[in-house]
């Protein structure tokens, strides 16, 4: 069996994204580099100035003395600093640039790889708005942490060195008194951002953040009930809550930051105030004015760039965990099982579908089981139909026959061969699903409809459609089969689209056909278009069919009887009416609200 690639070693926050980055590992350490040239380039001008100063000292108070020259070779030097500067900066990015894309892409091959190999379910659950967001946002993200940051994190890095070196190699007494400034900034910082309590407040504003965003999307898709019902903000009180819950959180966040941040960048920016006790005292015990003089000044000068450089160290790091959290997002589905491969492959001999003592649960918690040993034989060629209750597990069942999850335990097989050993594309071929949601794709009906069978003649799906009933409306439409799905002025009514996804199935005329039927669209002309679509689906096929009209089922030759994810009952209908259980209870239910309907109607006509 192929190793299973998605097993990402479970890293988090800036120590995955090191991972990440190392996927490139020469470009990156080469843009490292560069800006770290980039960063000791950068204090050229200040020793330019220095040494400026230096002279100017020398020469005070007659500036006659001055040698123009040599003051433009110092300004010369500071120029070609912040060039150099800008140079290797530049190179930098171009070498992160090209590792950050090529990374990018790579996340993104393996991210849709991945996700194509996830259970069905998985899709249905996850919805296609959180993977996009996944691959537009999330991983994208990593290009800006790889090109951007991750450079001027490096660069942001090293400068504190060069500017240490500086400090004390120009007069190591001022050096002490800025690093003592430093220090204590440093210290307010750490109490700040260290610690758990602060690490909890984060992932509570986050989760606050994310519960605000799903409530507001829940809240637009409801939008129009909100209207039809004349409801107001307040009336929607899980995305009300949520925003004052966020509100809440922020502010307290906010509040708790407050001190520490003035506190922070009030000392980062007077750290010249630790400068003037030692200015003092150097004063008081020397006789070499000029190089007092030209000292202080120095210090005067270069300390307000300290306040720049710890700023970025800040900077790079709080956007470095927003990206962290991004790449968390992606991880997580990373970490999502596959489905696993067979190693070798069966086909099935016949089409009977057998469920052997089948238990499955959505949840990790086999406590919730949506099936529970369940056992059935649908014998090939014939109509098994599934009815009970809502939510005694019909879908559930119609859903592991494709595989769009694995059972957990028991076995299901098509043929006598386990659907786990059989090739996804020969299953696929194999059993053909027409499910309560239907999906039309946005391209033309013709096409919708050929992707049961890719490479099916126009005749062939005419003909499907036909049969499936859906010929007739489908010519009516402005440009026919070409008429895109979806277009504007584009209307199917919820039992056309069911029917057009008949003929889908009718296209691709798999030997196992799995129906749930779907309730909304009963209207009794609907109803019978489908019924006669679905005789034509049927002939010659297993069929495994979960009905909400018992009418429908009454023709079955084998029912199934689920409730609360157990096989109850299971026979013919004239058995079963016979043996006066659950199918008896139901029929009789079905039966008095039919004739409760037909009185209804009657009564209308008079
Ligand atoms: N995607 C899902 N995630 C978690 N639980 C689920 C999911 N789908 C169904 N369930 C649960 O599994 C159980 C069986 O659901 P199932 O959809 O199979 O019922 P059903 O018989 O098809 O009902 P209905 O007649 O309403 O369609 C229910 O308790 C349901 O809440
Ligand atoms: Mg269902």
């Amino acid at each position: 069996m192929p190793k299973n690639k998605t097993e990402v070693a479970p890293k988090k926050g800036m120590a995955r994204l090191f991972e990440i980055a190392k996927a490139h590992k020469g470009l990156v350490v080469l843009s490292g580099v560069f800006a770290v040239l980039a960063s000791a380039a950068s204090f050229i001008p200040y020793l330019a100035v220095y040494f400026l100063i230096r002279e100017i000292v020398a020469v005070f108070p007659d500036f006659t003395r001055l040698g123009a020259a040599g003051m433009m070779n110092y300004g010369l030097a500071a120029l070609l600093g912040v060039f150099a500067n800008v140079l290797f900066y530049f190179t930098a990015l171009v070498f992160s640039h090209i590792a950050a894309y090529g990374t990018v892409y790579e996340l993104k091959v393996h991210f849709v790889a991945h996700i194509t190999r996830l259970p069905l379910g998985f899709h249905i659950g996850t919805g296609s708005g959180g993977l996009r967001k996944i691959m537009d946002e999330n991983i994208e993200s990593t290009e800006s942490f790889i090109g951007h940051q991750l450079p001027d994190m490096i660069a942001a890095f090293a400068a504190p060195v060069f500017m240490l070196v500086l400090l004390f190699a120009v007069n190591w007494r001022y050096g002490l008194a800025s690093l003592a400034g430093i220090l204590i900034a440093f210290m307010i910082q750490a109490m700040a951002y260290g610690g758990e309590k602060q690490k909890a407040r984060m992932k509570e504003y986050q989760s606050s953040l994310e519960a605000m965003s799903v409530a507001a999307v829940e809240y637009i898709r409801g939008i129009a009930v909100v209207k039809a019902f004349h409801q107001t903000v307040y009336s929607f009180k899980r995305l009300h809550d949520a925003i004052t819950a966020y509100t809440r959180i922020v502010i307290s966040f906010t509040l708790n930051w407050e001190n520490v941040m003035s506190g922070y960048i009030t000392l980062t920016h007077s750290i010249y105030l630790f400068l003037i006790p030692v200015g003092i005292f150097i004063a008081g015990h020397t006789t070499d004015y000029a190089a007092f003089a030209s000292d202080f000044l120095f210090y005067l000068v270069f300390v307000p760039a300290i306040a720049s450089i710890l700023m970025k160290i800040m900077y790079t790091s709080s956007i470095s965990m927003q990206v962290a959290g991004n790449v968390e997002r992606m991880d997580e589905v990373l970490q999502k099982k596959v489905m696993p491969l067979t190693e070798n492959p069966q086909r099935p001999k016949g089409y009977e579908v057998g469920f052997e003592n089948v238990s499955f649960s959505y949840t990790e918690n086999p406590e919730d089981a949506a099936l529970d040993r369940v056992s059935f034989i649908a014998k090939q060629g014939e109509t098994t139909a599934i009815v009970g209750p809502s939510g005694g597990g019909k879908s559930t069942i119609a859903h592991l026959i494709p595989r769009f999850y694995d059972v957990h335990t028991g076995a299901i097989r098509i043929g006598g061969v386990d659907i786990r050993d059989m090739e996804t594309a020969d299953l696929m071929d194999t059993v053909s699903f027409v499910f309560q949601d239907t999906w039309l794709f946005k391209q033309s009906i013709m096409e919708n409809i050929r992707m049961g069978k890719p490479g099916a003649t126009d005749e062939e799906i005419i003909a499907a459609a036909k049969a499936a009933r859906c010929h007739d409306c489908i010519a009516a439409l402005p440009e026919g089969y070409q008429t895109v799905f979806g277009r504007k002025g584009v209307h199917l009514s919820g039992g056309e689209t069911q029917r057009i996804a008949i003929a889908r199935a009718l296209v691709k005329n798999a030997p196992v056909l799995v129906l749930d039927e779907a309730t909304a669209f009963s209207d009794p002309e609907n109803e019978w278009l489908i019924r006669q679509a679905l005789g034509e689906l049927m002939q010659g096929k297993t069929v495994i069919m979960i009905a909400h009209r018992l009418s429908t089922v009454s023709n079955a030759h084998h029912i199934l009887v689920m409730d609360k994810g157990r096989l109850v009952e299971e026979g013919a209908h004239r058995d079963l009416l016979k043996r006066r259980g659950r199918y008896h209870d139901l029929w009789d239910t079905y039966t008095q609200t039919l004739s409760w309907r037909l009185e209804k109607g009657g009564a209308s006509h008079d």
